[in-house]
């Protein structure tokens, strides 16, 4: 029997709405329904992309305009898609990124006013249509994710400083593609608990793709 193909889902939204916990609450409730799973990040996930990564995350809030940002995260984004997320892919790992291109459309686009044509183009000729098969939006009101972030890092991220306003834009951003896109994104109100939140997700994705268990 050919191998199946393994699944593509990635996390997303804004500061400070538990992406990161809720990827390795989904990761441990697909590995009990019997898949391999790896569990990666962005920007970042490949070393290349980790590097790039040092470059976008520190330094002043304008050291780049909203293009050359969205450039520099789809130079990791490539890299990361082909030396770790199709690799895996292929061999039926499934792959669970925190992060992925809605990011680069909420955050450069939305938020910090890249046009939106230039960056399709730009995503075209980085990753051709390459696209998750299944997004989970985590969102949360900018207020409550910001200050969730202060209060669990000591150092706040070059993005954490960028204003309540461009949060607000990003969100909307967010729920735009997730309007635009219903069929792949599903919105999850992440203002709940953690258990409540990684129960919904795993609800979704159980009826995604038809797994038993209620693990
Ligand atoms: P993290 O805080 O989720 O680790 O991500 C680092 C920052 O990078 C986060 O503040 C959002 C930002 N980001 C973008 O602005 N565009 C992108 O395409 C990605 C992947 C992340």
């Amino acid at each position: 029997m050919p191998l199946a193909r393994g699944r593509f889902i990635t996390l997303e939204g804004g500061e400070g709405a538990g992406k990161s916990t809720q990827t390795r609450r989904l990761q441990e409730r697909l590995q009990s329904a019997g898949h391999e799973v790896v569990v990666t990040r962005e920007p970042g996930g490949s070393e290349g992309a980790e590097e790039v990564r040092n470059l976008l995350v520190s330094g002043s809030v304008d050291r780049w305009d909203a293009v050359s940002e969205a450039m520099l995260h789809f130079v990791a984004r490539r890299d990361h898609l082909l030396r770790l997320i199709e690799p895996a892919l292929a061999k039926g790992i499934w792959v669970i990124s925190d992060r992925f291109t809605d990011s680069t459309i909420a955050y450069q686009g939305y938020g910090q006013g890249g046009d939106l044509t230039v960056l399709d183009a730009v995503r075209r000729i980085a990753i051709g249509d390459f696209d998750p098969d299944m997004t989970l939006l985590l969102d949360l009101a900018p207020e409550d994710g910001l200050a969730r972030a202060a209060s669990r890092d000591n150092e706040a991220s070059r993005y954490d400083r960028m204003g309540l306003a461009m949060h607000e834009r990003l969100r909307a951003g967010f729920l735009a593609l997730a309007a635009a896109q219903p069929e792949r994104i599903a919105v999850v109100d992440a203002s709940s608990a953690e258990d409540d939140v990684a129960d919904r997700i795993w609800a979704l994705v159980r009826e995604r793709y038809g797994l038993s268990g209620s693990t």
